[in-house]
C-alpha cells in the first residue's frame, strides 16, 4: 500500500489544492506537516466552495481522518474560525476526524505584531511575508521558547512558558520602541478557548503508526513549494519551514520510509508571490497575460503573483533535493493562446553558463535564463482528458519538458475543474 506525500516544486500556488482534493478522495488519512495558515486553497466540491489554510483537505470529505502535525504552526483561534467556516457550510468536524497533535507549536498575537513590525521596518529589504506570525513562531520553536498545544493543560506551565516566551518578545520590542506585551490577558484568552483546542490534541506519531499498521492510506499535504524551504529555497526570501518532502517524516513523527511516492506539483509556466529571486520573471505583456489568464493572485493574502516562463533549471534542482517521484503539470490551458513559449534551460552568470541555481541570493539575482523556445498550439487544450488528443506542440512541450528534468509527468491539469485530468500515474498505484 503507497502513502504519497504532495509538495510544491517551485514557489507556492503550483495549484496542489486540485490535485491534493483528488488525492485525497482516495485516502484514508490526510496529513499537514509544515507551515501553518499562511497556507491556502479552494476546495469546490458538489458546487460548494470550501477555503481552507490550515485544516488538511481531507476534512471536507466524509470518513476521512484530518491530522495537524508537530511540524506545523497553529493560530488557535485562526485554527477554531476555520473549522465554525466550514461546519456553517455543513462539514462535520470533530475529535473522530480530525487530530492535532500535541507537540505542534502555536502562533500567538505577538508573533503576528513581530511580523508586521519587522516587515515594515525593513524597507526594501523586506521579505514580502504573509504577515501571519509564521515566521517568529518557528523561530520560538528552535529557540526552546515556544508555547505548544500541550502547554495549555496546566495554567501554571502556561504562566511559565508565556514569562519565558514574553521576557524574549519584550526585549525586543522595547528596542523597537514598541509597546510591552501584556501576559495576564493572553493567558486568560488562551485559557478559555483551551478545551476546544485540546479536545482534538493526541500524539500524533503513534495515530499515524496505528494507521500505518491498519494499512491505510496516508496522504502528506505539503503547503508552499520547495524554493520556499527555509534550507533548500532561495533564503533569505523563503518561508521558516521544510517544505520538502522529507518534512514529512518529521513533522508528523513516522519514518522517512512512510512515503512510498513523492508527487511534486508543478506549474506549466512559474509564479511567485513576495520579495526574492526570479530568473525567469517576465515584466511584460506575455508575464501580464499569463497572470490573467491563470487568476494570478494570492488566496490567503490577494496579492497579485509575479509571472515568468517555466524554469526548467529550477525544477529539476527541486526534484533533485526532494527525491520527486513523478510530477502533475497543473495550468497547461493557461499557455494556449501564446505564440510561443520558452523554458529555461540554464543560466548565465559572470559570462559563463551554469546548470543550476547558486546559493547566494546575490548570484540567484544576477543569473540570466537561457531559454529553449517552443512553438505555441494555439488551440484549447482545456478540458482535454486524454494525452493523445492534446495538440501536437503541446505533446512536444511536455515531452522536452520530461526530457530536461529527468522525472515523469503523472498527470496533467487542464482546467481547475476536478475531471479535467489527463491521469498517466495514480501515485497510491505505483
Ligand atoms: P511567510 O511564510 O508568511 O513567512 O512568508 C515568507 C514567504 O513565503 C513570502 O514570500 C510569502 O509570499 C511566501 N509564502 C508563504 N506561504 C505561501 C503560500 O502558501 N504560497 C505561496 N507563497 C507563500
Amino acid at each position: 500500500m503507497n502513502n504519497v506525500a504532495v509538495i510544491g516544486s517551485q514557489w507556492g500556488d503550483e495549484g496542489k489544492g486540485k490535485i491534493v482534493d483528488w488525492l485525497s478522495s482516495e485516502a484514508d488519512v490526510v496529513v499537514r506537516f509544515q507551515g501553518g495558515h499562511n497556507a491556502g486553497h479552494t476546495l469546490v466540491i458538489d458546487g460548494v466552495t470550501y477555503k481552507l489554510r490550515l485544516l488538511p483537505s481531507g476534512i471536507v470529505r466524509k470518513n476521512k481522518i484530518s491530522v495537524i502535525g508537530n511540524g506545523v504552526v497553529i493560530d488557535p483561534w485562526a485554527f477554531l474560525d476555520e473549522i465554525n467556516e466550514i461546519r456553517s457550510k455543513g462539514v462535520k468536524v470533530g475529535e473522530d476526524n480530525l487530530i492535532i497533535s500535541e507537540s505542534a507549536n502555536l502562533i500567538l498575537p505577538f508573533h503576528k505584531e513581530m511580523d508586521e513590525i519587522r516587515e515594515d521596518a525593513a524597507g526594501k529589504a523586506k521579505i514580502g511575508t504573509t504577515r501571519r506570525g509564521i515566521g517568529p513562531a518557528y523561530e520560538d520553536k528552535v529557540g526552546r521558547r515556544s508555547i505548544r498545544v500541550m502547554d495549555l493543560i496546566s495554567e501554571k506551565n502556561l504562566d511559565q512558558r508565556l514569562e519565558t516566551v514574553l521576557l524574549h518578545h519584550n526585549a525586543i520590542r522595547k528596542g523597537l520602541g514598541k509597546s510591552i506585551f501584556k501576559k495576564d490577558k493572553l493567558k486568560d484568552d488562551l485559557l478559555k478557548i483551551a478545551p476546544e483546542i485540546l479536545k482534538f490534541s493526541k500524539p500524533v506519531w503513534n495515530k499515524i503508526y496505528e494507521f500505518k499498521k491498519q494499512n491505510k492510506k496516508i496522504l502528506f499535504e505539503g503547503a508552499q513549494g520547495i524554493l520556499l524551504d527555509v534550507d533548500h529555497g532561495t533564503y533569505p526570501f523563503v518561508t521558516s519551514s521544510n517544505t520538502v518532502a522529507s518534512a514529512a517524516a518529521t513533522g508528523s513523527g513516522c519514518g522517512p520510509n512512510s512515503i512510498n511516492y513523492v508527487l511534486g506539483i508543478t506549474k506549466a509556466y512559474t509564479t511567485r508571490v513576495g520579495e526574492g529571486p526570479f530568473p525567469t520573471e517576465l515584466k511584460d505583456e506575455i508575464g501580464e497575460k499569463l497572470g490573467t489568464r491563470g487568476k494570478e493572485f494570492g488566496t490567503v493574502t490577494s496579492r497579485k503573483r509575479r509571472c515568468g516562463w517555466f524554469d526548467g533549471v529550477l525544477v529539476r534542482q527541486t526534484i533533485k533535493i526532494s527525491g520527486i517521484d513523478g510530477i502533475a503539470l497543473t495550468k497547461l490551458d493557461v499557455l494556449d493562446e501564446l505564440d510561443e513559449i520558452k523554458m529555461c534551460i540554464a543560466y548565465k552568470i559572470d559570462g559563463k553558463e551554469i546548470d543550476y541555481l547558486p546559493a547566494a541570493v546575490e548570484d540567484q539575482l544576477k543569473v540570466k535564463p537561457i531559454y529553449q523556445s517552443f512553438k505555441g498550439w494555439k488551440t484549447k487544450t482545456r478540458g482535454i482528458k486524454k494525452f493523445d488528443d492534446l495538440p501536437t506542440n503541446a505533446k512536444n512541450y511536455i515531452k522536452e519538458l520530461e526530457k530536461f528534468i529527468e522525472t515523469k509527468v503523472s498527470s496533467i491539469s487542464t482546467s481547475p475543474e476536478r475531471n479535467d485530468t489527463i491521469l498517466i500515474v495514480d501515485p497510491f498505484k505505483t
